[in-house]
């Protein structure tokens, strides 16, 4: 996969960067120095183009994702992050993924089909990836949801259910609130921070 990978402290965990429809590797940089600046950071491409526009797997209409290209990629993801953590020797049992909508997604996604994947996730504006399977177990994984009472894609029903689904395999959530729309707004960003600073 296409990705950049910036070498920082490997005693902290490492900041896997997601990006949303239309972004690149560079996108969430500023996001991850406002985190933790000393972190590693492995920020990937999504493998996907839709109409030129890259993406971490294909949809068959906005908010409606093609799900087995969605577990396809996100194996192909899981397997990048082992080969990633050979290659640029950090913990593999120490990945937070900061992932912005569709990066959110598959963020969420790699929670809901791989054990142990990631040890913690800042999902700004996430869909449920999937529903009716059986989740691995997630307990020792903390989760930051940012949500939007008005955000149009992501329903605050929507919201709301991903944290309980997530909650009830034993993870950590704490769900934050804006009015902000689809948007990411600063004070949501400081809401992450926060939240990080107390879990990491
Ligand atoms: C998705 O396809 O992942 C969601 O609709 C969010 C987005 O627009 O990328």
């Amino acid at each position: 996969m296409k990705h950049l990978f910036k070498k920082g402290d490997n005693t902290k965990p490492t900041l896997l960067l997601l990006h949303g429809t239309g972004g690149t590797e560079e996108d969430l940089l500023p996001l991850a120095e406002r985190i933790d600046p000393e972190a590693n950071v492995l920020s990937v491409r999504g493998n996907i183009s839709e109409n030129g526009l890259n993406r971490f797997f294909k949809r068959l209409a906005e908010g409606v994702f093609d799900e087995e290209d969605l577990v396809k990629q996100t194996n192909a993801l899981h397997e990048f992050l082992e080969e990633s953590s050979k290659k640029y020797q950090f913990d593999q049992s120490n990945i937070v993924a900061i992932g912005y909508s569709n990066g959110a997604n598959i963020a969420g996604s790699l929670l809901f089909h791989h054990k142990q994947a990631i040890k913690g996730a800042i999902l700004h504006h996430p869909m449920v990836p999937r529903r009716g399977i059986t989740l691995p177990e997630l307990n020792d994984v903390n989760v930051f949801i940012g949500a939007g009472h008005n955000d149009p894609l992501c329903t605050e029903a929507e919201s709301k259910e991903l944290a309980a689904t997530l909650e009830s395999n034993g993870a950590e959530v704490t769900l934050h609130w804006e009015n902000q729309g689809h948007q990411l707004s600063a004070s949501e960003v400081e809401a992450a921070k926060e939240w990080y600073k107390n879990n990491f």
